[in-house]
């Protein structure tokens, strides 16, 4: 989950039994070499390594002026000046940098979201023999990771907190909840199915393996474990009142993601079209997030969430792992 762990997380998980995740999308090659050599460190366990695989677009001067002006306001009401917020990117996808440093650790497992990287670079991956897995939110989506060689399929239900995987179609009329997608991407394809979405209780686990998943991911449900680098104010509106409303927003990336509604996505529109193309939004919003951060306000902040946020709690990371893998084991 980038954003909101390291390998610290990563590392509780492996060590209590499950396939922890070092999410890297944000990640410089000099910080993913610092976070591999810890983890490298700590366990022998395997462990997966996650990256984005989006394409950047070419700049677009005049939507992204559309977004500083719809987002002028804002500044101003923060004391921030309009004409000095910094640009930046945020989020790089998959590249040989990556490749490079993770060439020297060979991660069991590593798996990408928004498709699979080109295949020279997939290629690369392959030939020191990790595993590669890649999210799924339709099953056309599934069927063509498997005919790109991906190992297993995560099938990402539209219950499920953050990115949306969805590379094949923006349409979002396409995307069905975790129990209605996991059973026909296991029908469609031959590889092993994971199951992401809305799990948060060991019950969860045991129904999404009675559908067919050879596995479940869980991101929600350690957002506030004792591991996640999570924020005070983004843990205190998981375990609010707040976090029964979440809805899929572009506002914070240009990507539809899901959070937890806040006053930005209420007064824009958690959709809104002025919000340019991912990653580009991201830049516009970091500066108003600070600023209203600092006065302990969650304005314009991401707070990443799926629709079930009951099972967030204050636990340690191997507790939770713990406590949903008794799921695992349950016979129906
Ligand atoms: C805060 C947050 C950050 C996430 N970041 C990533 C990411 O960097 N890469 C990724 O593949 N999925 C990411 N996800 C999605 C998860 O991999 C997974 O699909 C999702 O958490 C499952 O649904 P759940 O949140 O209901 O458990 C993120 C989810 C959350 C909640």
């Amino acid at each position: 989950m980038a954003g909101v762990q390291n390998h610290r997380l990563a590392l509780a998980v492996c060590q209590a039994g499950a396939l922890g995740s070092l999410p890297a999308a944000m990640l410089s090659p000099e910080v993913l070499h610092t976070e591999l050599q810890a983890l490298k460190a700590a366990t022998s366990a395997p462990f997966n390594v996650n990256f984005f695989c989006h394409t950047t677009p070419p700049p677009n001067p005049e939507r992204e002026a559309t977004w500083h002006q719809a987002l002028t306001p804002y500044y101003r009401e923060l004391a921030l000046d309009p004409d000095n917020i910094p640009s930046g990117l945020g989020r790089v996808p998959f590249g040989h940098d990556s490749a490079d440093v993770l060439e020297a650790f060979r991660p069991a497992v590593v798996s990408f979201h928004f498709g699979l990287p080109a295949p020279d670079l997939l290629a690369r991956v392959k030939s020191w023999g990790s595993l590669v897995l890649s999210s799924a939110t339709t099953v056309q989506e599934a069927l063509w990771l498997q005919a790109q060689g991906a190992d297993a399929v995560i099938a990402q239900g539209l219950e499920a907190g953050g990115h949306r995987g969805m590379f094949l179609t923006e349409d979002l009329s396409t995307q069905m909840g975790t129990f209605a997608l996991l059973p026909q991407i296991v029908q469609a394809v031959r590889v092993p199915v994971i199951a992401a979405g809305g799990i948060a209780t060991a019950q969860g686990v045991a129904a999404a393996r009675q559908l067919g998943a050879s596995g479940v991911q869980i991101g929600t449900a350690y957002l506030c474990s004792h591991e996640a680098t999570t924020s005070a104010l983004h843990r205190a509106a998981l375990q609010s009142p707040a976090a029964q409303h979440t809805a899929l927003t572009r506002l914070f990336s240009g990507r539809p993601a899901r959070g937890i509604v806040n006053r930005v996505m209420r007064e824009l529109g958690p959709l809104c079209e002025k919000a340019p193309e991912f990653p580009m939004a991201t830049a516009g919003m970091a500066p108003l997030r600070a600023a209203a951060e600092a006065l302990g306000r969650t304005d314009f902040s991401p707070l990443w969430s799926g629709q079930n946020a009951a099972g967030a709690r204050s636990l340690s990371a191997a507790d939770i792992t713990r406590d949903l893998a008794q799921g695992w084991h349950t016979q129906p």
